[in-house]
């Protein structure tokens, strides 16, 4: 059995390949650039864009299962591609916003409408979202600036999201299913900023600024902070076209996104990871 992950470079495809080798599955890696990829040796990394069918045919020869990375605008192409290939069971990556009826999912509508085996794995927002915004300040001042002190918030390991999406790949039973991911209780911002602390072993103070100043020291940073700095501190609407109903907003139930799901504990026969082990595990990113 050969299982083809795309986005394997990302924060959950990662977690994806490592746990399917250590279930003893052959994996082939797919990626844009594999010079960059820095995947395990055991792999056999592949080179292919997921908007460029010609390079995923061949990724697809002699694949029996695929853990598919959301890129909307080929999603159709690729799928039928994965079935001519003889490919069997696709498991995609979505998200919980999805359960919510904040949108609808056309890579989803895609894999359902394959005739192939498929499960979709829906996750809250990634408790790693924020390493790339707080680890600079954490490492060179040892503060966190942020606003929302006490908003509670429903975030997942990464490595969760990939073992549920491993179970589905690999075991019967999961078709036709849809996931929805969370951690085993909301944390609030404060929360997270102590459990850093606690996993340095040092003091990481939180400073609360409004959402003004944090975009701007977000912009000021650059790259994936600048980027999402908008969409993270509320500044723009979530967008996406929402589920049904005839003003668009009838079938939405944020409350779905305001509480734990039991869905990771239920699919991998072991509760979800908490905030305190994703920080230990993160630990050398901010020290
Ligand atoms: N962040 C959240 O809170 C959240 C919540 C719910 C759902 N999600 C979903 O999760 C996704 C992020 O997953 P992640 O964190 O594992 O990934 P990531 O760390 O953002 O990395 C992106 C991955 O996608 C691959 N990729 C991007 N465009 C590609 C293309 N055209 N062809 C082939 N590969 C492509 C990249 O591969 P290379 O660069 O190596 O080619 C890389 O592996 C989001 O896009 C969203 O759909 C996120």
């Amino acid at each position: 059995m050969k299982i083809l992950v795309t986005g394997a470079t990302g924060f959950v495809g990662r977690n994806v390949v490592t746990q399917l080798l250590q279930a003893g599955v052959e994996v082939r890696a797919l990626t844009r650039n594999p010079a960059k990829a820095n995947l395990p040796e055991t792999v056999e990394v592949v080179r292919g864009d997921l908007t460029d069918l010609s390079t995923v045919a061949p990724a697809l020869e002699g694949v029996t299962a695929m853990y598919l990375f959301p890129v909307e605008e080929t999603a159709r192409e690729v799928v039928a591609l994965a079935g001519q290939a003889g490919v069997r069971r696709i498991v995609d990556l979505s998200a919980a916003s999805v359960t919510a009826g904040l949108h609808t999912n056309p890579v989803e509508q895609a894999v359902e409408e394959s005739g192939l085996q498929w499960t979709h794995v829906r996750p809250c927002g990634f408790m790693a979202n924020m390493l790339q915004i707080w680890a600079p300040s954490v490492r060179a001042e040892r503060v966190v600036r942020y606003p929302f002190a006490d908003d509670p918030m429903n975030l997942i390991h990464e490595a969760d999201i990939a073992a549920v999406a491993v179970a589905a790949l690999l075991e019967d039973g999961h078709h036709g299913a849809a996931y929805t991911l969370t951690g085993p209780a909301l944390v609030t911002v404060r929360e997270q900023v102590r459990a850093i602390g606690e996993a340095l072993g040092e003091e990481v103070r939180y400073e609360e600024v409004t959402r003004e100043r944090a975009r701007e020291l977000m912009k000021a940073q650059g790259g994936f902070a600048a980027e999402s700095a908008d969409l993270m501190l509320g500044f723009t609407d979530y967008g996406g076209e929402a589920a049904s109903g005839e003003d668009g907003y009838s079938d939405q139930d944020w409350s779905v996104l305001m509480r734990p799901w039991p869905d990771v504990e239920k699919v991998t026969g072991r509760p979800a990871r908490t905030y305190a082990e994703w920080a230990r595990d993160h630990i050398e990113d901010f020290r």
